[in-house]
């Protein structure tokens, strides 16, 4: 099985149906061979479309469904199929970061494909809400601003480590908990109860994708010459000024993967801790 190409292929397969099927034989091949390559002097293919757009309307994100009443089921199934969405795309970029970023370290592999593996188990859950809510994912439009990080990032190792999992996805560490206390505020029935145990089992397991992130970034900071403290002005060339206003930050999931003192006091414009 080549190794690169075998990725290339999930991330162009046209359903989440094939996608993850695939992916399921891949990488069971993949933890019971550890001799498989991947060294590789070919390039990697610069994506133009997500994979999800043969089967999505993707829209700006201002123009995807707000999440209205959740109390609605209307408004349930646009918050769920908004986090679906999420953890679809984050598989892409999972794998993206495998495929794309070569010859290095084989722990590199084996983490972002149990990333892509981790993604891959919270949409179905999502999905499987989805069904019960009576919809599926594809049925409301989305946006593509996770592949439009991915692709923006494609060139760097040490911007995709700053920009993926170390912004983006830990701007989930904070948000996720938010939603979750205000799906708890509201009368108690058993579809809430469910996205809420649904959405704890995604936020613990997103810290150690954060986690995976931290290690990475320090990784590409060494080989670049770089100190970790670029990585203000990294994720500021791609969302400028986006560390000046203070924001409500999840101190003990950052904490766990691996922020410092001293960034956190920078992301939340107060100290946090020592
Ligand atoms: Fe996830
Ligand atoms: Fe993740």
């Amino acid at each position: 099985m080549d190794f690169y190409h075998t990725l290339q292929g999930l991330l162009l397969a046209p359903t989440p149906h094939e996608k993850i099927e695939r992916f399921g034989t891949f990488y069971e091949h993949y933890r019971n061979n550890t001799d498989a390559v991947l060294h590789s002097h070919e390039s990697p293919l610069s994506f133009t479309a997500p994979s999800y757009a043969s089967f999505s309307h993707v829209v700006p994100p201002q123009q995807v469904p707000r999440r209205k009443n959740l109390q609605s089921s209307e408004g349930q199934i646009a918050l769920v199929h908004a986090i679906a969405h999420i953890e679809y795309s984050a598989i892409d970029l999972a794998l993206d970061a495998a495929y794309r970023f070569r010859n290095l370290p084989q722990r590199f592999y084996d983490d972002w494909l149990q990333v892509a593996d981790d993604e891959i188990r919270h949409f179905q859950m999502l999905e499987t809400l989805l069904h019960h809510l009576g919809s599926y994912y594809g049925d409301l439009s989305v946006h593509n601003a996770l592949f439009e990080a991915q692709e923006r990032t494609a060139h760097s190792l040490l911007h995709r480590m700053a920009v993926v999992p170390r912004y983006l996805e830990a701007n989930g560490l904070d948000a996720t908990p938010q939603i979750i206390t205000k799906l708890q505020r509201l009368p108690h029935c058993s579809k809430l109860t469910q996205i809420i145990d649904t959405l704890n089992v995604i936020v613990a397991e997103e810290v150690e994708h954060v986690r995976k992130g931290d290690y990475w970034f320090g990784y590409a900071c060494e080989l670049a010459g770089a100190d970790k403290s670029c990585y203000f002005n990294i994720v500021e060339l791609y969302y400028p000024n986006t560390f000046q206003q203070p924001r409500h930050i999840n101190i003990d999931g950052r904490k766990a993967s691996g922020f410092t003192c001293k960034e956190l006091k920078h992301i939340a414009h107060r100290h946090i801790c020592n």
